[in-house]
């Protein structure tokens, strides 16, 4: 069977309620184990493989995330259009927890995973595009407060970022993560066009007056993540058709 396209679930979404018929494949790479099995089954018409970024019950830390094997893993099953969902803290006062915002760049100044160890390679990371465009106007028509356009700052965590850190962020991103830019710059590398789809789960240290908890992130990111995994049927449909290349 081939599968053309793959989510990955970030915190929170951990299956895919659309998925039918799905068996699980556990799937060696030559850069050890994905962070789950990978879950493969049916939306629709199409056949789509699930990844729990975090690993099922969310046991892996975003900065010991095997993104490698992760996006081999897809690929070795024949995917080509990977959507990655992420959680995200907002750098703009008007981008409110609660909505959702589509990157259509990232910067990722210290975390640069790579497939090319041993050969001189230099891809030029990219977001695709279509893609891009066909999740932002299905969540919308979903109902979604969504920022279309948005550019994603990674930091590596575990810990969340400092005040002075965020202030130097903000001016030049919109949301900040710690995994979106390693999934994105690997599926680059190996030609797998990507997009993502972030829910904004709090304000970035800083930005709002109140103190930032990681508890309040986690209470956040269970009703986000689960609106998120309703709108993957819907977006699977769309990216089918209208970015046209499943
Ligand atoms: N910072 C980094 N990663 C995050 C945040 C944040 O504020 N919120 C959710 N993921």
């Amino acid at each position: 069977m081939v599968v053309r396209l793959a989510v990955i679930g970030g915190s929170g979404l951990y299956d895919l309620r659309d998925l039918k018929g799905a068996k699980s494949r556990a799937i060696e790479t030559p850069f050890g184990a994905p962070s789950s099995p990978v879950r493969v089954g049916r939306i629709g018409e199409v056949e789509v493989a699930f990844l729990a970024r975090h690993g099922v019950g969310h046991v892996i830390p975003p900065h010991r995330v095997n993104h490698r094997a992760n996006l081999w893993a897809l690929r070795e099953l024949g995917v080509r259009q990977v959507v990655g969902t992420s959680s995200v803290g907002s750098l703009k006062r008007d981008l409110r927890p609660g909505m959702l915002a589509v990157p259509h760049d990232f910067l990722s100044l210290w975390d640069l995973p790579t497939f090319h160890d041993d050969k001189v390679v230099h891809v030029t990371p990219t977001l695709d595009e279509p893609m891009r465009a066909a999740i932002a106007s299905t969540a919308k028509a979903h109902g979604a407060r969504v920022r279309s356009r948005a550019v994603y700052a990674q930091t590596r965590g575990p810990r969340l970022e400092t005040k002075a850190e965020i202030r130097l962020l903000r001016d030049y991103a919109d949301v900040v993560g710690m995994t979106m830019a390693s999934e994105a710059t690997l599926a680059a590398e190996i030609g797998v066009a990507y997009a993502s789809l972030c829910t904004v789960d709090n304000f970035a240290h800083g930005i709002a007056d109140r103190p930032l908890a990681y508890a309040d992130i986690v209470s956040a990111q269970k009703s986000t993540a689960s609106r998120v995994g309703r709108l993957i049927g819907p977006l699977v449909a769309a990216l089918s058709t209208k970015s046209g290349r499943i």
